[in-house]
């Protein structure tokens, strides 16, 4: 079977794909600089499907040493690039960082793909290229908007940076995968997210809160124009996502892409309210929340959910867990990783 690398394959999404891949029998290499995971990721991956991926520990900022990985690896017929930094606030203070390492990364590697007689190309876009869309539900066609952060811009540049590049390169093939909210960890709870220091993402704040690790969640904003004042984000299950990319990915292998660049978005389709979160990690986990609601925050947006007919209609994928699913294995992940469970 063939061989893929995925970057950036001990972190949170890479990890569930790396499953999934090995899943329908693909022969993985992985490479990480572990500057968001660790080495132990490689346990969960092999705990769960029996197999442990090659690894290289490798910093895709080193250019000579992604020259130097190709040079060995002729046989890697598809490449997914999770490898970059991802903290809203962070790109916010250290925009440098984040343009190195998400946009030089990209740089480096596709100029090595460029040098191959057929290159398959999978990206990690976001939903943050849209902003507040004019409307939703959200299909691809709605434009990009001006980015808030500097993370956001080196997207929607990481978008541009492939589009054009496919243009004068017949020889890749490559899909852009806009996630809308990745959330939830494997059934097995082997593998998960595991965020440094304060989570800034809704779902991990909520089940550190559950678990007693943080005293309280903030609720930012309670009087948007939604059906309970909280903010609209499509919150989708990690292995459903991890699956679009295996499907994205035997689309290109397959050759059954309609242009070498393609965009689609990945979600559910389905909004839930900030409250409605909370009211699924209550059910789930049979505790009540401890959070109180404050004021708006600066940059963020009311409501943002997938069309996804284009993933549903040419990749033949949909999101298959709910809300509760997904929160539900979120929980059983936080409770292994405090040895509670
Ligand atoms: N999690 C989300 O909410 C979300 C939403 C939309 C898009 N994305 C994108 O998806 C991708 C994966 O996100 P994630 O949540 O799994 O993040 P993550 O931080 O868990 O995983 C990224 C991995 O890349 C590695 N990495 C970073 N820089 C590297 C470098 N220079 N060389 C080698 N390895 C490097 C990190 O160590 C980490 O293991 C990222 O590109 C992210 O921007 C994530």
């Amino acid at each position: 079977m063939a061989k893929i690398l995925v970057t950036g394959g001990l972190g949170f999404i890479g990890s569930h794909t790396v499953v999934e891949l090995q899943e329908v029998g693909f022969d993985v290499v992985i490479i990480d600089n572990c500057s968001n995971s660790s080495e132990d990721v490689l346990e969960g991956i092999t705990k769960i499907s029996g197999i442990t991926p090659e690894f290289e520990k490798l910093d895709l900022r080193e250019k000579s040493k992604v020259i130097d990985f190709f040079s060995r690896h002729h046989d890697i017929e598809g490449i997914i690039h999770f490898a970059a930094s991802k903290a809203v606030g962070e790109s916010v203070e250290k925009p440098l960082l984040y343009y190195e390492n998400n946009i030089t990364t990209l740089v480096y590697i596709l100029q090595e793909l460029q040098k191959k007689n057929k290159a398959n190309f999978i990206f990690s876009s976001s939903c943050t290229v849209y902003g507040q869309a004019d409307e939703l539900p959200i299909t691809e066609d709605a434009p990009v908007k001006p980015a808030e952060s500097p993370y956001g811009n080196t997207k929607q540049i990481g978008e541009e940076i492939i589009s054009e590049t496919c243009k004068v390169t017949p020889s890749l093939n490559a899909i852009a995968l806009r996630y809308f909210n990745p959330i939830g960890a494997h059934a097995s709870a082997n593998i998960g997210e595991l965020p440094l220091g304060v989570p800034a993402n809704l779902v991990p704040f909520i089940t550190q809160t559950g678990i007693g690790l943080r005293e309280q969640l903030s609720v930012y904003g309670n009087d948007y124009e939604t059906r309970d004042g909280t903010a609209i984000r499509d919150y989708i299950h990690v292995v459903d996502l991890a699956k679009a990319h295996v499907v994205a990915l035997q689309r290109i292998i397959e050759g059954k892409n309609k242009s070498n660049y393609e965009v689609f978005n990945v979600g559910t389709g389905t909004g839930s309210t900030v409250l409605e979160v909370i009211n699924s990690f209550e059910k789930v986990s049979g505790d009540s929340l401890k959070y109180k609601i404050v004021g708006r925050r600066e940059g963020d947006i009311v409501a943002a959910y997938a069309d996804t007919n284009k993933a549903n209609n040419e990749l033949g994928w949909s999101a298959q867990s709910t809300l509760d699913d997904a929160m539900a294995s979120a929980w059983k992940w936080e409770q292994k990783v405090r040895n509670k469970s």
